[in-house]
């Protein structure tokens, strides 16, 4: 990723879709190459239903306020669940505020999964959108995609999947598992910050309206009005992050590479290795008991704060993420604060975890 980024940069570095030169026309090629790359990782078999946008945020904004925002009426739902990041929580809380509808929000039971039977009673004809993470942050949960996608399918309302969790270690298939507008970002997949996908399915193409407006969207500009180009070039306006999507496509190769199901392998061993260990820690916590779970455990320690766990982590080099994990509402529904978390990638090792479990031990021993 670092060396294509590198190349592009040092030697290869100049706009898309501008110029007539050479070097425009190679950076214009590799962007291209990048998006029917991408296509190809997802299992996708038209590339021009992949827009680069700045990241998962940034494609659920666009969804928001491109697909979304122009069809709400008084009366809609917009239905998510209590499981999902603040960046497929609050665009739908503000649309729902600003139009006056309703955000309607799908329980999970106390070792959290999502509780199918109410997330199904709450979609209706009034439903708009259905928007669900693939995995949860914070507890590790994998939800059950199919089952979900074809609640959504079955009452024909567009269904917005946040795979931020989950694009690096599963084969997702958009083609096959039939979801409207699925989205990731390039730094949780070994690549670049600030770039990501948005890809939308063939049927809601045309309603992808440009609400961000200026240069390099537009087919034809006059002094009265503007025709614009169809998606995906009609949304990102100005200029785009090519050396971060040139990076990004380094990194899938890399990922594709590897193997999702060699990386899904040893994370899953690495999961069930920890979480048989970690009971051994004394008053140790672990938050959620999910039946599919990835490489993330949350817990807490008794009367030991989050924060604290971390920062004394952090003297042995072990860097574990500590706070409200951007899931605030889920972990209120829990009645926590925070939670210490532990998040596994291909290159850690079970010796790792051994350490993390002294360190544990020293900081309880410490405190006592
Ligand atoms: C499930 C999930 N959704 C969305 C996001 C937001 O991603 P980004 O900050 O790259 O936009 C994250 C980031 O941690 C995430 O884990």
């Amino acid at each position: 990723m670092v060396t294509a980024q590198s190349q592009f940069d040092l030697y290869e570095n100049a706009n898309i879709h501008r110029g007539m030169y050479d070097l425009s026309n190679q950076a214009t090629k590799k962007f291209e190459n990048a998006r029917t790359q991408t296509a190809r990782f997802l299992g996708c078999n038209n590339a021009d239903t992949i827009a680069f946008t700045q990241g998962t945020t940034a494609s659920i904004n666009i969804v928001a306020q491109s697909f979304l925002a122009p069809r709400l009426q008084v009366g809609d739902n917009i239905v998510t669940t209590i499981m999902e990041h603040h960046a497929n929580f609050i665009p739908w809380q503000m649309l729902a505020k600003k139009y006056q509808i309703e955000l309607r929000i799908a329980p999970m039971n106390k070792d959290g999964d999502l509780d199918l039977i109410e997330l199904k009673s709450l979609i209706d004809h009034k439903t708009q959108l259905l928007a669900v993470s693939h995995v949860s942050n914070t507890l590790g949960t994998i939800h059950p995609l199919d089952e979900i996608t074809r609640l959504a399918k079955n009452k024909e309302i567009p269904i917005l999947i946040d795979a931020a969790q989950s694009a690096c270690h599963f084969e997702i298939g958009v083609d096959s598992l039939n979801c409207d507008f699925l989205t990731f970002s390039g730094h949780k997949m070994f690549g670049p910050f600030g770039v990501g996908i948005l890809q939308v399915s063939e049927k809601y193409l045309g309603d992808m309206i440009p609400f961000n407006f200026g240069g390099g969207i537009i087919k034809d500009v006059q002094i009265e009005k503007t025709s614009f180009r169809n998606f995906p070039h009609n949304l990102d306006a100005g200029t785009p992050n090519v050396s971060g999507v040139i990076g990004l496509a380094a990194a899938l190769k890399l990922i594709s590479d590897i193997g999702k199901s060699d990386m899904e392998s040893h994370l899953n061993n690495l999961t069930l290795f920890a979480l048989d260990q970690l009971p051994q820690v004394p008053g140790i916590e672990i938050i959620g008991n999910p039946k599919k779970r990835i490489g993330i455990i949350s817990f807490n320690l008794k009367n030991i704060h989050p924060h604290d766990i971390a920062s004394f982590l952090n003297k042995d080099g072990i860097a574990l993420r500590a706070g409200m994990h951007c899931t605030q509402p889920l972990l209120r529904s829990m009645g926590l604060q925070a939670t210490a978390r532990i998040s596994f990638s291909i290159y850690n090792k079970e010796e790792e975890i051994n350490k993390l479990i002294l360190s544990l031990k020293e900081l309880i021993n410490f405190w006592s």
